[in-house]
């Protein structure tokens, strides 16, 4: 045999092989697909077709790839020209092994591509698919647990266009990049809870869990585990395993801690090493765990009052007073009840609207519960009426213990010209007025409330010519 008849050989054998190579892999592949340059299907074999569902592989010729088998990477074959060796593809049915190889003509010049489902039997991979089932499983599971972790507020929730309320929400936008401690200050009901959702949202953490922690509703022995888990073995029973605190849950993303100012001692302490050494250790453990949260803290207490009382540490009062918002109580921002009223409805998926009176009403209401009290009123409300404009008596059942607002006592401005005893009177009788208004016109009660005798004050309006009958 000459060199050029050998050679001869080769080419023959390479070509036999090459036949064989793509015969015996049809047949044993779960499937064989082909496209042209477009990615359109021009071959299929039919168990192929019947895994997409198809009654018959003719149905699938000249459509795109992607139409028949989803999430097909043969298009991109094609475009790069390079071949997949080796990946999962997603069917109707278990996930396949699949190689997909680009086709080339004589000039080298991509005409398309072509891919094989290597294996159904997935036990003979079942190692390595047993690993990958596992981890899509737990990616689906952390998925869901970081969208339950999610948080369901953000800023444009907050509503109020009063003066003080705009301030909130400048201080508390600004804090949003921060990474240093926000301390947000306000009564309950006031919107503190919301605020620090919407920080967290627009923070880089956003993706991260959101944890929220109460020291007010956790009874203090359980405290110190719900914040830094347990070791292994610490505990028997339930929690012989160990179990994660928030503070690891949280890592990465933002802890809320709510009602703070009802901390006990002993856990402000292991909190200020938190934020100082960015450490802690899980109960009856020796690991130091180190951590990564941003903590936003709220208070309906008077810190500063507590610290005099010894009940909490000045010191980490300070490290915590870093970004201080203040959430002012509704009376003080009356100007977003109709707005506010108007969102809450809204959301409560009502059709009902407040008349004149009834706006008027609930400006004359202190709302010691807050946003959260209005938000009861007006469900309370809208439950109850028979008639979709809700008026003042209707509103007045629903408040239940009205409690009036005190009105702030009026400015006496320094007017022109006006002497010293004509200013008096003026206030005097401002001052008068506003008792008889505010005691309905009662004067016994109007004088009660000045502490002046009864017929003192009948003496001061009659010289000031006020009429009893207000
Ligand atoms: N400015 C606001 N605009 C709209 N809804 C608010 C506002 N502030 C509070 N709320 C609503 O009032 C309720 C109580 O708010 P929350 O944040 O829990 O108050 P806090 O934490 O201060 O007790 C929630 O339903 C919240 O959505
Ligand atoms: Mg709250």
């Amino acid at each position: 045999m000459n060199t050029t008849e050998s050679l001869k050989d080769y080419q023959r054998v390479r070509l036999l092989a090459i036949r064989s190579l793509f015969e015996i892999i049809e047949q044993s592949s779960e499937g064989t697909v082909i496209v042209d340059r477009d990615a359109n299907i021009v071959w299929m074999n039919e168990r192929y077709a019947r895994r997409f569902g198809l009654e018959s592989a003719e149905v699938a010729i000249g459509k795109a790839c992607e139409s028949v088998i989803p999430g097909s990477l043969l298009r991109e074959v094609v475009r790069t020209g390079r071949p997949i060796l080796l990946d999962m593809q997603d069917t109707p049915k278990e996930p396949l092994v699949v190689m997909r190889l680009p086709i080339h003509d004589d000039a080298g010049a991509v005409i398309g591509a072509i891919g094989f489902a290597l294996f159904d039997e997935l036990h003979s991979l079942s190692p390595m698919l047993k690993r990958y089932l596992s981890m899509q499983e737990e990616l689906a599971s952390t998925r869901s647990l970081l969208r339950s972790r999610q948080t369901k507020y953000n800023f444009a929730h907050f509503i109020g266009t009063s003066a003080a309320s705009l301030e909130v929400k400048r201080r508390a936008r600004r804090s949003a990049s921060a990474e240093s401690p926000v301390l947000l200050l306000g009564e309950t009901g006031t919107g503190k809870e919301l605020l620090a959702q919407a920080i967290h949202g627009a923070s880089p953490r956003a993706h991260k869990a959101f944890v929220s922690i109460n020291s007010a509703a956790i009874p203090h022995d359980l405290l110190e585990a719900e914040f830094f888990g347990t070791a292994p073995g610490a505990f028997t029973g339930a929690d012989r395993k160990g179990r994660p605190g928030k503070l690891q849950i949280a890592q990465g993303g933002t802890l809320f801690l709510d009602e703070i100012g009802d901390m006990p001692l002993p856990l402000q302490s292991k909190l200020l090493r938190v934020l100082q050494e960015k450490e802690f250790e899980p109960v009856r453990s020796n690991e130091v765990i180190q951590s990564d949260v941003r903590v936003i803290a709220a208070t309906s207490t008077d810190l500063e009052a507590a610290i005099k009382r010894g009940e909490f540490r000045a010191d980490l009062y300070y490290r915590l007073n870093v970004l201080p918002i203040n959430v002012p109580p509704l009376r003080d921002r009356l100007d977003d009840l109709p707005a506010l009223s108007e969102a809450i409805l809204e959301e409560l998926r009502s059709q009902h609207e407040l008349n004149t009176e009834a706006l008027d009403l609930l400006g004359q209401h202190a709302w010691p519960g807050n946003i959260r009290e209005l938000r009861n009123v007006l469900e309370r409300a809208a439950l109850l009426s028979d008639d979709l404009v809700l008026d003042a008596r209707e509103i007045r059942a629903a408040i239940g213990t009205f409690t009036p607002v005190e009105r702030v006592a009026p400015v006496i401005e320094v007017v022109a010209h006006e002497t010293f005893s004509e200013a008096r009177e003026r206030f005097d009788r401002q001052l008068i007025e506003s008792a008889l208004a505010q005691c309905g016109g009662k004067v016994i009660e109007a004088a009660a409330r000045l502490g002046l005798g009864r017929s003192t004050l009948y003496k001061k309006m009659v010289a000031l010519g006020i009429a009893e009958s207000l």
